[in-house]
Protein backbone atom coordinates (compact mmCIF):
# COMPACT_ATOMS: atom_id res chain seq x y z
CA UNK A 1 0.00 0.00 0.00
CA UNK A 2 0.81 3.65 -0.03
CA UNK A 3 3.39 5.67 1.93
CA UNK A 4 3.12 9.32 1.06
CA UNK A 5 2.46 7.91 -2.42
CA UNK A 6 5.11 5.64 -2.96
CA UNK A 7 4.00 1.80 -2.97
CA UNK A 8 5.28 -0.81 0.29
CA UNK A 9 5.28 -3.78 1.29
CA UNK A 10 6.54 -4.49 5.36
CA UNK A 11 8.54 -6.93 4.56
CA UNK A 12 11.39 -7.32 1.43
CA UNK A 13 14.76 -8.88 0.52
CA UNK A 14 17.42 -6.07 0.13
CA UNK A 15 17.60 -5.50 -3.44
CA UNK A 16 21.44 -4.65 -3.02
CA UNK A 17 22.19 -7.45 0.41
CA UNK A 18 20.15 -10.26 -0.58
CA UNK A 19 21.43 -11.79 2.80
CA UNK A 20 19.57 -8.89 4.34
CA UNK A 21 15.83 -8.27 4.89
CA UNK A 22 14.06 -4.92 5.35
CA UNK A 23 11.35 -4.30 7.62
CA UNK A 24 9.43 -1.10 8.87
CA UNK A 25 9.71 -0.71 12.73
CA UNK A 26 6.16 -0.25 13.51
CA UNK A 27 6.57 0.72 17.01
CA UNK A 28 7.85 4.30 15.71
CA UNK A 29 4.54 5.11 13.26
CA UNK A 30 2.49 7.25 12.56
CA UNK A 31 5.07 9.70 13.90
CA UNK A 32 8.29 8.18 11.94
CA UNK A 33 8.63 6.15 9.21
CA UNK A 34 12.13 4.04 9.65
CA UNK A 35 13.06 0.68 7.78
CA UNK A 36 15.58 -1.60 9.87
CA UNK A 37 17.50 -4.57 8.39
CA UNK A 38 17.09 -8.32 9.58
CA UNK A 39 20.41 -10.01 8.83
CA UNK A 40 20.00 -12.52 11.60
CA UNK A 41 17.37 -15.44 13.39
CA UNK A 42 17.81 -13.60 16.81
CA UNK A 43 17.25 -10.18 14.84
CA UNK A 44 14.24 -11.80 13.47
CA UNK A 45 13.20 -13.32 16.53
CA UNK A 46 13.38 -9.66 18.55
CA UNK A 47 11.77 -7.90 15.71
CA UNK A 48 8.63 -10.31 16.25
CA UNK A 49 8.85 -10.07 20.16
CA UNK A 50 9.54 -6.43 20.43
CA UNK A 51 6.66 -5.99 17.59
CA UNK A 52 9.04 -4.15 15.16
CA UNK A 53 6.75 -6.20 13.09
CA UNK A 54 3.37 -7.63 14.32
CA UNK A 55 -0.11 -9.00 13.07
CA UNK A 56 -0.44 -12.76 12.28
CA UNK A 57 0.53 -12.08 8.53
CA UNK A 58 3.60 -10.41 8.53
CA UNK A 59 4.72 -12.42 11.75
CA UNK A 60 4.24 -15.35 9.50
CA UNK A 61 6.37 -13.80 6.41
CA UNK A 62 9.02 -12.72 9.60
CA UNK A 63 9.20 -16.34 10.83
CA UNK A 64 9.99 -17.06 7.00
CA UNK A 65 12.75 -14.94 6.20
CA UNK A 66 13.99 -15.76 10.05
CA UNK A 67 14.24 -19.57 8.81
CA UNK A 68 16.26 -17.98 5.57
CA UNK A 69 18.54 -16.12 7.80
CA UNK A 70 18.78 -19.33 9.94
CA UNK A 71 20.16 -21.03 7.53
CA UNK A 72 22.93 -18.28 6.35
CA UNK A 73 24.47 -18.86 9.43
CA UNK A 74 24.05 -22.37 10.02
CA UNK A 75 26.68 -24.95 9.74
CA UNK A 76 26.92 -26.93 7.09
CA UNK A 77 27.01 -30.51 8.41
CA UNK A 78 24.16 -29.83 11.46
CA UNK A 79 22.33 -27.57 8.99
CA UNK A 80 19.05 -29.47 9.39
CA UNK A 81 19.63 -29.66 13.40
CA UNK A 82 20.45 -25.86 13.41
CA UNK A 83 16.97 -25.16 11.83
CA UNK A 84 14.92 -26.97 13.70
CA UNK A 85 16.70 -25.11 16.55
CA UNK A 86 16.04 -21.73 15.22
CA UNK A 87 12.46 -22.46 14.41
CA UNK A 88 11.65 -23.86 17.83
CA UNK A 89 13.43 -20.31 18.77
CA UNK A 90 11.38 -18.02 16.30
CA UNK A 91 7.81 -20.04 17.08
CA UNK A 92 8.71 -18.87 20.97
CA UNK A 93 9.06 -15.08 19.73
CA UNK A 94 4.62 -14.59 20.36
CA UNK A 95 2.25 -17.35 21.05
CA UNK A 96 -0.92 -16.53 19.51
CA UNK A 97 -0.47 -16.06 16.10
CA UNK A 98 -0.82 -19.29 14.08
CA UNK A 99 0.89 -18.07 11.09
CA UNK A 100 3.91 -17.94 13.19
CA UNK A 101 4.53 -21.72 13.94
CA UNK A 102 2.98 -22.11 9.71
CA UNK A 103 5.59 -20.43 8.41
CA UNK A 104 8.19 -22.22 10.08
CA UNK A 105 6.99 -25.44 9.39
CA UNK A 106 6.61 -24.55 5.79
CA UNK A 107 10.17 -23.64 5.55
CA UNK A 108 11.42 -27.27 7.84
CA UNK A 109 9.21 -29.37 5.13
CA UNK A 110 10.44 -27.57 1.82
CA UNK A 111 14.10 -28.16 2.97
CA UNK A 112 13.85 -31.27 4.82
CA UNK A 113 14.71 -33.74 1.86
CA UNK A 114 17.95 -31.64 0.69
CA UNK A 115 21.65 -32.36 1.67
CA UNK A 116 23.57 -29.42 0.18
CA UNK A 117 23.45 -26.48 2.55
CA UNK A 118 23.85 -24.47 -0.84
CA UNK A 119 20.61 -25.77 -1.87
CA UNK A 120 18.68 -25.21 1.78
CA UNK A 121 19.58 -21.85 1.51
CA UNK A 122 18.25 -21.53 -2.12
CA UNK A 123 15.00 -23.40 -1.03
CA UNK A 124 14.48 -21.31 2.30
CA UNK A 125 14.56 -18.17 0.47
CA UNK A 126 12.60 -19.20 -2.16
CA UNK A 127 10.07 -20.45 0.19
CA UNK A 128 9.83 -17.16 2.49
CA UNK A 129 9.82 -15.05 -0.47
CA UNK A 130 6.71 -17.00 -1.26
CA UNK A 131 5.01 -17.28 1.98
CA UNK A 132 4.91 -13.02 1.39
CA UNK A 133 3.55 -13.10 -2.08
CA UNK A 134 1.18 -15.74 -1.13
CA UNK A 135 0.21 -13.30 2.05
CA UNK A 136 0.08 -10.29 -0.26
CA UNK A 137 -2.27 -12.14 -3.00
CA UNK A 138 -4.21 -14.14 -0.22
CA UNK A 139 -5.29 -10.38 1.44
CA UNK A 140 -5.77 -9.08 -2.37
CA UNK A 141 -8.34 -11.83 -2.94
CA UNK A 142 -10.20 -11.07 0.15
CA UNK A 143 -10.82 -8.05 -0.45
CA UNK A 144 -12.20 -8.93 -3.85
CA UNK A 145 -14.74 -11.51 -1.70
CA UNK A 146 -15.35 -8.63 1.09
CA UNK A 147 -16.03 -6.13 -1.32
CA UNK A 148 -19.44 -7.99 -2.24
CA UNK A 149 -20.25 -7.86 1.51
CA UNK A 150 -20.06 -3.65 1.51
CA UNK A 151 -21.84 -3.44 -1.92
CA UNK A 152 -25.06 -5.31 -0.91
CA UNK A 153 -25.09 -3.32 1.81
CA UNK A 154 -24.76 -0.02 0.24
CA UNK A 155 -26.78 -0.62 -2.48
CA UNK A 156 -29.49 -1.36 0.13
CA UNK A 157 -29.17 2.10 1.72
CA UNK A 158 -30.62 5.35 1.28
CA UNK A 159 -27.79 7.50 1.74
CA UNK A 160 -25.27 4.88 0.16
CA UNK A 161 -22.56 5.41 2.45
CA UNK A 162 -21.45 2.40 4.43
CA UNK A 163 -20.54 2.80 7.90
CA UNK A 164 -17.70 -0.09 9.05
CA UNK A 165 -16.06 -0.80 12.46
CA UNK A 166 -12.83 -2.42 13.16
CA UNK A 167 -10.59 -3.07 16.34
CA UNK A 168 -7.00 -3.16 16.44
CA UNK A 169 -5.07 -3.65 12.99
CA UNK A 170 -5.63 -5.81 10.39
CA UNK A 171 -4.51 -3.77 7.91
CA UNK A 172 -1.26 -3.81 5.69
CA UNK A 173 0.96 -3.27 8.10
CA UNK A 174 -0.27 -6.58 9.89
CA UNK A 175 0.70 -8.17 6.62
CA UNK A 176 2.75 -8.31 3.76
CA UNK A 177 0.38 -5.71 1.45
CA UNK A 178 -3.21 -4.94 1.37
CA UNK A 179 -4.29 -6.14 4.99
CA UNK A 180 -7.23 -9.07 5.83
CA UNK A 181 -9.89 -6.68 7.87
CA UNK A 182 -9.02 -3.72 5.56
CA UNK A 183 -8.77 -5.14 1.68
CA UNK A 184 -11.89 -5.27 1.50
CA UNK A 185 -12.21 -1.97 2.39
CA UNK A 186 -9.41 -1.32 -0.39
CA UNK A 187 -11.40 -2.66 -2.83
CA UNK A 188 -15.10 -1.37 -2.11
CA UNK A 189 -13.64 2.30 -2.31
CA UNK A 190 -11.78 1.15 -5.89
CA UNK A 191 -15.22 0.12 -6.61
CA UNK A 192 -16.35 3.80 -5.75
CA UNK A 193 -18.83 2.51 -2.77
CA UNK A 194 -18.64 5.52 0.16
CA UNK A 195 -17.47 4.29 2.66
CA UNK A 196 -16.17 5.41 6.10
CA UNK A 197 -14.72 3.71 9.31
CA UNK A 198 -15.07 3.65 13.21
CA UNK A 199 -11.51 2.82 14.13
CA UNK A 200 -10.82 1.31 18.14
CA UNK A 201 -7.87 2.91 19.39
CA UNK A 202 -6.90 -0.64 20.67
CA UNK A 203 -5.74 -0.11 24.04
CA UNK A 204 -3.35 -0.84 25.56
CA UNK A 205 -0.82 -0.90 22.46
CA UNK A 206 -3.29 1.65 20.38
CA UNK A 207 -2.54 -0.90 17.14
CA UNK A 208 -5.98 1.47 15.99
CA UNK A 209 -4.89 4.98 16.64
CA UNK A 210 -1.57 4.35 14.97
CA UNK A 211 -1.17 2.11 12.72
CA UNK A 212 -5.22 1.93 11.40
CA UNK A 213 -5.69 5.58 11.61
CA UNK A 214 -2.17 6.01 9.69
CA UNK A 215 -3.01 3.65 6.79
CA UNK A 216 -6.20 4.86 6.01
CA UNK A 217 -5.00 8.38 6.22
CA UNK A 218 -2.33 7.22 3.65
CA UNK A 219 -5.39 5.65 1.09
CA UNK A 220 -7.54 8.89 1.50
CA UNK A 221 -10.46 6.69 3.27
CA UNK A 222 -12.68 8.06 5.93
CA UNK A 223 -12.54 7.81 9.29
CA UNK A 224 -13.00 8.04 12.77
CA UNK A 225 -10.92 7.47 15.84
CA UNK A 226 -12.97 5.97 18.84
CA UNK A 227 -12.57 4.86 22.01
CA UNK A 228 -12.60 0.95 22.53
CA UNK A 229 -15.65 1.45 24.62
CA UNK A 230 -17.49 4.03 21.81
CA UNK A 231 -18.81 0.36 19.76
CA UNK A 232 -21.83 -0.32 21.47
CA UNK A 233 -23.02 3.06 21.81
CA UNK A 234 -22.79 3.50 18.22
CA UNK A 235 -24.28 0.40 17.28
CA UNK A 236 -27.45 1.30 18.92
CA UNK A 237 -27.50 4.38 17.23
CA UNK A 238 -27.81 2.77 14.00
CA UNK A 239 -24.17 4.40 13.16
CA UNK A 240 -22.33 1.05 12.03
CA UNK A 241 -23.64 -1.04 9.04
CA UNK A 242 -21.09 -3.58 9.43
CA UNK A 243 -18.29 -4.68 11.32
CA UNK A 244 -14.74 -6.19 10.26
CA UNK A 245 -12.22 -7.95 12.03
CA UNK A 246 -8.64 -9.69 11.58
CA UNK A 247 -7.90 -13.10 13.31
CA UNK A 248 -4.66 -14.40 14.68
CA UNK A 249 -5.98 -17.96 15.10
CA UNK A 250 -9.44 -19.52 14.28
CA UNK A 251 -10.05 -22.87 14.76
CA UNK A 252 -11.44 -25.07 12.28
CA UNK A 253 -14.20 -24.62 13.76
CA UNK A 254 -14.97 -21.02 13.34
CA UNK A 255 -14.08 -19.78 16.92
CA UNK A 256 -11.70 -16.74 16.37
CA UNK A 257 -8.89 -15.26 18.74
CA UNK A 258 -8.00 -11.47 17.89
CA UNK A 259 -6.85 -8.31 19.54
CA UNK A 260 -8.75 -8.49 23.45
CA UNK A 261 -11.49 -6.69 23.45
CA UNK A 262 -12.95 -8.55 19.95
CA UNK A 263 -15.40 -10.29 21.91
CA UNK A 264 -16.99 -7.26 23.44
CA UNK A 265 -17.60 -5.47 20.13
CA UNK A 266 -19.32 -9.53 18.84
CA UNK A 267 -21.70 -9.06 21.56
CA UNK A 268 -22.85 -5.65 20.74
CA UNK A 269 -23.06 -6.68 17.06
CA UNK A 270 -25.49 -9.46 18.25
CA UNK A 271 -27.43 -7.56 20.28
CA UNK A 272 -27.73 -4.82 17.98
CA UNK A 273 -27.96 -7.06 14.69
CA UNK A 274 -25.37 -5.78 12.96
CA UNK A 275 -23.25 -8.32 10.72
CA UNK A 276 -19.53 -9.51 12.05
CA UNK A 277 -16.83 -10.36 9.45
CA UNK A 278 -13.70 -11.89 9.88
CA UNK A 279 -11.83 -11.54 7.75
CA UNK A 280 -8.35 -13.75 7.27
CA UNK A 281 -6.38 -16.04 4.80
CA UNK A 282 -6.03 -19.81 5.57
CA UNK A 283 -2.77 -19.68 7.09
CA UNK A 284 -4.02 -18.47 10.69
CA UNK A 285 -6.64 -21.62 10.53
CA UNK A 286 -5.57 -23.74 13.18
CA UNK A 287 -6.74 -27.36 11.82
CA UNK A 288 -5.67 -28.90 14.83
CA UNK A 289 -7.81 -27.02 17.32
CA UNK A 290 -11.55 -27.61 17.70
CA UNK A 291 -12.46 -24.84 20.11
CA UNK A 292 -11.40 -21.25 21.11
CA UNK A 293 -11.04 -22.15 24.72
CA UNK A 294 -7.43 -24.04 23.60
CA UNK A 295 -5.66 -21.20 21.92
CA UNK A 296 -2.73 -19.91 24.16
CA UNK A 297 -3.69 -16.49 24.43
CA UNK A 298 -0.45 -14.12 24.62
CA UNK A 299 -0.03 -12.39 28.80
CA UNK A 300 2.02 -9.01 27.86
CA UNK A 301 4.03 -6.70 30.45
CA UNK A 302 1.55 -4.69 32.45
CA UNK A 303 3.68 -1.81 31.85
CA UNK A 304 1.90 -1.67 28.39
CA UNK A 305 -1.08 -0.88 30.62
CA UNK A 306 0.06 1.48 33.60
CA UNK A 307 1.91 3.58 30.89
CA UNK A 308 1.05 5.31 27.48
CA UNK A 309 3.73 5.90 24.68
CA UNK A 310 3.40 8.66 21.98
CA UNK A 311 5.07 12.03 20.56
CA UNK A 312 5.52 14.87 22.35
CA UNK A 313 5.36 18.64 21.14
CA UNK A 314 9.29 18.79 20.91
CA UNK A 315 8.99 15.63 18.39
CA UNK A 316 10.13 12.87 20.70
CA UNK A 317 8.64 10.07 21.81
CA UNK A 318 8.00 9.31 24.95
CA UNK A 319 6.49 6.77 27.45
CA UNK A 320 4.47 8.31 30.55
CA UNK A 321 2.98 6.60 33.29
CA UNK A 322 -0.66 6.72 33.76
CA UNK A 323 -1.46 4.60 36.50
CA UNK A 324 0.01 4.38 40.50
CA UNK A 325 3.35 3.54 40.79
CA UNK A 326 2.91 -0.17 42.52
CA UNK A 327 -0.27 -1.31 40.97
CA UNK A 328 -0.74 -4.67 39.84
CA UNK A 329 -1.62 -4.77 35.89
CA UNK A 330 -2.45 -7.86 33.89
CA UNK A 331 -2.46 -7.27 29.82
CA UNK A 332 -4.12 -10.71 28.29
CA UNK A 333 -3.58 -9.46 24.86
CA UNK A 334 -6.19 -11.64 22.73
CA UNK A 335 -9.64 -12.71 23.31
CA UNK A 336 -11.47 -15.46 21.76
CA UNK A 337 -14.73 -14.72 19.64
CA UNK A 338 -17.38 -17.80 19.88
CA UNK A 339 -17.94 -18.82 15.90
CA UNK A 340 -21.68 -18.51 17.04
CA UNK A 341 -21.48 -14.18 17.23
CA UNK A 342 -19.44 -14.81 13.99
CA UNK A 343 -21.75 -13.89 10.56
CA UNK A 344 -19.14 -15.48 8.39
CA UNK A 345 -15.59 -15.33 7.38
CA UNK A 346 -14.10 -13.81 4.88
CA UNK A 347 -10.86 -16.00 3.32
CA UNK A 348 -9.44 -16.23 0.23
CA UNK A 349 -11.33 -18.61 -1.83
CA UNK A 350 -14.74 -16.87 -0.58
CA UNK A 351 -16.93 -16.26 1.91
CA UNK A 352 -17.73 -18.83 4.34
CA UNK A 353 -19.63 -19.80 7.79
CA UNK A 354 -18.17 -19.97 10.91
CA UNK A 355 -18.47 -23.61 11.51
CA UNK A 356 -16.80 -27.05 10.67
CA UNK A 357 -19.19 -28.71 7.76
CA UNK A 358 -18.78 -25.26 5.78
CA UNK A 359 -14.72 -24.93 6.51
CA UNK A 360 -14.04 -28.00 5.74
CA UNK A 361 -16.32 -27.89 2.82
CA UNK A 362 -13.91 -24.64 1.48
CA UNK A 363 -10.62 -26.38 2.37
CA UNK A 364 -11.20 -30.23 1.55
CA UNK A 365 -7.18 -30.59 0.86
CA UNK A 366 -7.26 -29.55 4.94
CA UNK A 367 -9.17 -32.68 6.68
CA UNK A 368 -8.20 -33.81 8.88
CA UNK A 369 -9.06 -37.11 11.30
CA UNK A 370 -10.20 -34.63 13.87
CA UNK A 371 -12.79 -32.75 10.96
O1 LIG B 1 -0.53 -7.82 18.91
P1 LIG B 1 -0.63 -7.67 17.43
O2 LIG B 1 -0.58 -6.26 16.95
O3 LIG B 1 0.33 -8.57 16.69
O4 LIG B 1 -2.08 -8.22 17.17
C1 LIG B 1 -2.51 -8.51 15.93
C2 LIG B 1 -3.57 -7.61 15.53
O5 LIG B 1 -3.30 -6.52 15.11
C3 LIG B 1 -4.93 -8.03 15.60
O6 LIG B 1 -5.32 -8.92 16.52
C4 LIG B 1 -5.47 -8.17 14.22
O7 LIG B 1 -6.79 -7.81 14.26
C5 LIG B 1 -5.32 -9.53 13.63
S1 LIG B 1 -3.77 -9.79 12.95
C6 LIG B 1 -4.13 -9.87 11.33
Amino acid sequence: MNVNGKHYRTIWVDQEDPESIEIIDQRLLPHRFETVKLQTVEQAHKAIRDMLVRGAGLIGATAGYGMYLASLSAGSKAIHNDLREAGSFLKSARPTARNLAWAVDRILAKVGHLDSSTEIRKTALTAANLIADEDAQFCRQIGEHGRSLIEAISSKKAHKRVNILTHCNAGWLAFVDYGSATAPIYAARDAGIDLHVWVDETRPWNQGAKLTCWELQQEGISHTLITDNAGGHLMQHGEVDMVIVGSDRTTYTGDVANKIGTYLKALAAKDNQVPFYVALPSSTFDWSLDRGAAIPIEMRSGDEITSITGQTKSGTIETIRIAPESVVAANYGFDVTPARLVSALITERGIVKADKTAIRKMFPEKNSDKL
